[in-house]
């Protein structure tokens, strides 16, 4: 009897959960936005232009591809430039177009002199000058840049990362955490929309945030550096995307802890699966974007000359690996 109320119990806080979770999917999502504001049009324009990245990249691209996009694009660039505001992927769509158009230009000749026009006229519209990006597009990579990012010890690297849970008092200088956020970000995200945004909290502002969340009993008074990885749902517009940014945003928290890890700094997941209170009650102490949905807490600082971790041992690789194979 005792179970089956536990069941009904659960089911229903669950329930609220998803609601509360559907309604900020509604209210925040990108469906809401219009290309006036930077945020929701940088979304939208590396989402666009990514489809030509990837027709740029193939090896055997079919001529002709991508025009579909192109349009799009050139369409949204004319509109977005009489606004005000012009964001980083504004002006690398504009890159992007102008390599689209090099490798269209010998099989579609009119058509390209047709894009470079009003490409031209969207350039006189900026106030101010356009770059160009040589990082755009698509790019040539061979196999030896690979092979220079491989670590002569891999396990070595992975293996030394533990949870730490109290810190050194020596401080993170921000050129380090800045370099560590800069290698995060080469995460991979969904048609590379990056909606990651990260709240740096520091001293007593930590404090405040660290008293909505009940994991960090023992330790959390002592933390001096707490970061909110957040991630933003004006990204995220169909609804079979719903589950799009917590997935995204899972992954930038790992890239970021692998980057910290790999510049000796250590860090402690705090998470952040909390009720719709609990979750608007930390929005109202900390100012934290309505369209930001937080992903998780990190404790971050240098380890102590000594430090006791727990050992957390990992399972058998046969209980989490199986092989399909149709040979
Ligand atoms: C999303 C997430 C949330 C976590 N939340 C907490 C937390 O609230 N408190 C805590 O002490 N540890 C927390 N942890 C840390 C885990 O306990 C720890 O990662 C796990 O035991 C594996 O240990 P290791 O990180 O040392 O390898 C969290 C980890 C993740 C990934």
């Amino acid at each position: 009897m005792m179970d089956r109320v536990k069941v009904y119990a659960r089911t229903l806080f669950a329930g609220f959960g998803f609601l509360y979770d559907l309604s900020r999917f509604v209210r925040y999502g990108g469906w809401r936005s219009s290309l006036r504001s930077v945020e929701a049009r940088n979304y939208y324009m590396v989402k666009l232009y990514h489809t030509l990245e990837k027709s740029l990249s193939f090896s055997h691209r079919k001529p002709g591809s991508g025009w579909a996009g192109a349009q799009a694009l050139i369409l949204a660039l004319e509109r977005s430039f009489m606004l005000h505001g012009i964001g980083c992927h504004d002006l690398l769509a504009i890159s992007v177009l102008k390599k689209f158009a090099d490798a269209e230009q010998p099989h579609h000749p009119q058509k390209t002199a047709w894009l470079l026009q009003r490409l031209l006229k969207v350039e006189a519209q900026c106030q101010q000058p356009v770059p160009f990006f040589q990082h755009s597009g698509a790019l040539d990579y061979d196999r030896s840049a690979f092979d220079k990012g491989r670590l002569p010890a891999p396990e070595q690297f992975f293996l030394s990362r533990y949870s730490l849970r109290e810190f050194s008092p020596v401080p993170i200088p921000v050129e380090e955490l800045r370099r560590a956020l800069e290698m995060a970000m080469k995460a991979p995200s969904a048609c590379n929309r990056q909606a990651w945004h990260v709240y740096h909290l520091k001293g007593e502002m930590a404090q405040r945030a660290l008293a909505f969340q009940d994991g960090n009993r023992g330790f959390g008074h002592k933390i001096q550096d707490l970061l909110i990885i957040t991630s933003d749902l004006r990204a995220f517009v169909s609804p079979r995307e719903r589950y799009q940014h917590w997935i995204d945003g899972g992954m930038f928290a790992m890239s970021l802890i692998l980057a910290l890890h790999a510049l000796g700094i250590a860090s402690c997941c705090l998470n952040w699966s909390q009720s719709g209170t609990a979750d608007s009650r930390l929005r109202k102490a900390i100012k934290i974007s309505a369209q930001h949905s937080v992903m998780m807490m990190l404790a971050i600082g240098y380890p102590n000359e000594q430090n006791r971790v727990c050992a957390s041992p990992r399972r058998p690789l046969h209980e989490i690996y199986t092989l399909l194979s149709a040979h």
